[in-house]
């Protein structure tokens, strides 16, 4: 679990949006994270804080003179705060150093501890520029910001001011608790499948989801590293999510598309130079065809009919694209490529590995049920031969430990 072990402080509050730290709060205990909570006098008007104490949490009133040494208690035992949602007169007392409630007092009292704020408010209250002052004063304090998503405001105006999708706020909680292992690393991942196109309708492809490659860029990025991401079909727009595994892709991601072979031999050959550490994730067709109609093909032009019905394609091979790489790879630029194998796994994965000059490679036996699942399991081995082998498990979590190998 992601958040094992760790201690963090929900403060919630008094925004419109507050119901929606109950979700927040099962998915951080989800996440295997320890919770305690805060409630505002004024989000106790919203929610009760009784529906903690159902969980059997430990919540904690906004009064700050309740119990004298509670903020002194608390900030020592928090890994991370997290005031989610966080009302415009919270931050700005943040920012201002007032220290008067339970909330503000061990905010006041942990000033070396991560602190996360979740803005939710009006867009007209979050576009006030007072309010962006302090947010730009708090970042240089220990305080990150999850922007907040836009749409209709609970007043009926609409802009950006709503509470952000629980998945991203528990990305981020996750990078902000991560060590930054590749600090100053420009990481490039390659994911999803690529298609050859006969005509505008029919291609040629297979069915890797993409899922793998999207782990490993979300882990690069808890890493702290600068991540670009060439993306075939998997219908990314601008970093944001259309559907299916794309809607994990964080918006901080640089996201190239690209759809068949040559798009994605431009992009990668491009991108390499800028490059610390490729993960060639994608499932890259070794054929195209010789030739690609412009038109739609017409069963009846193309079949020959004799004795049975048969259409002729010819295909031509595609260039590998990680022996490409190798020649142009410069001193210090790792490259971690993968093998889909269905029998002797090992053996033709050290082959690959050494006749595509890697420095790792992750095999997949792919007899297992792995292609579109959203778990894996293989062997990483390195390229002085050491084998390590990953039991089944989820893609993320697979991810974080492939990137601790490397790291
Ligand atoms: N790969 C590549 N260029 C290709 C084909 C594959 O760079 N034209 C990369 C894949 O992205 C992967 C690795 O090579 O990282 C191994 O891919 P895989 O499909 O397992 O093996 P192939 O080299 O294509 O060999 P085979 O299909 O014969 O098993």
């Amino acid at each position: 679990m992601s958040l094992n072990n760790k201690n963090i402080l929900l403060c919630i509050t008094g925004s419109i949006s507050c119901y929606k730290s109950v979700d927040l709060y099962r998915r951080l205990k989800k996440a295997g994270a320890k919770v305690k909570i805060v409630v505002s006098s004024s989000a106790a008007k919203f929610i009760s804080p009784y529906i903690f104490e159902s969980f059997g949490e430990e919540v904690f009133e906004d009064d700050a003179f309740k119990s004298p040494l509670s903020h002194i208690d608390l900030s020592k035992f928090v890994d991370i705060i997290l005031i989610a949602p966080a009302t415009y007169n919270t931050i700005n007392k943040f920012a201002s150093g007032i220290a008067d409630t339970l909330i503000t007092l061990t905010v006041a009292a942990a000033p070396d501890k991560p602190k996360l704020i979740v803005p939710a408010m009006n867009p007209n209250m979050y576009a006030n520029k007072i309010l962006k002052e302090n947010l730009k004063k708090l970042s240089l304090f220990n305080f990150s910001v999850i922007s907040p998503a836009t749409g209709a405001a609970a007043c009926g105006d609409f802009g950006e001011g709503r509470f952000p999708e629980i998945d991203d706020i528990v990305f981020e909680v996750e990078s902000a608790l991560k060590e930054k292992r590749l600090k100053d690393k420009k990481v490039l991942v390659t994911a999803g499948a690529t298609k050859e196109y006969l005509d505008p309708i029919r291609f040629m492809s297979n069915g890797s989801s993409g899922k793998m490659g999207i782990s490993l860029a979300n882990a690069a990025l808890k890493a702290g590293a600068e991540v670009t991401l060439i993306a075939l079909n998997l219908n990314i727009d601008n970093g944001s999510s259309i559907g299916g595994c794309a809607k994990y892709v964080n918006g901080r991601i640089k996201v190239i598309n690209r759809t068949d072979f040559a798009g994605l031999k431009e992009a990668l050959l491009d991108e390499f130079k800028k490059t610390d550490i490729l993960f060639m994730a994608a499932a890259v067709s070794d054929y195209s065809f010789k030739e690609k109609s412009p038109i739609k093909i017409k069963t009846k032009d193309v079949c020959e009919t004799e004795p049975t019905p048969t259409l002729k394609i010819e295909l031509i091979q595609n260039e590998d694209l990680l022996k490409a790489v190798s020649k142009i790879k410069k001193e210090g630029q790792i490259v971690f490529g993968f093998a889909a194998e269905t029998d002797s796994v090992l053996e033709n994965g050290r082959k690959k590995l050494a006749e595509k000059s890697l420095d790792y490679i992750f095999i997949n036996d792919v007899s297992k049920d792995i292609i579109g699942s959203d778990e894996n399991e293989g062997f990483l081995i390195n390229k002085s031969g050491e084998i390590k082998n990953f039991k089944r498990e989820s893609k993320e979590s697979l991810a974080e430990k492939l990137i601790e190998e490397i790291s």
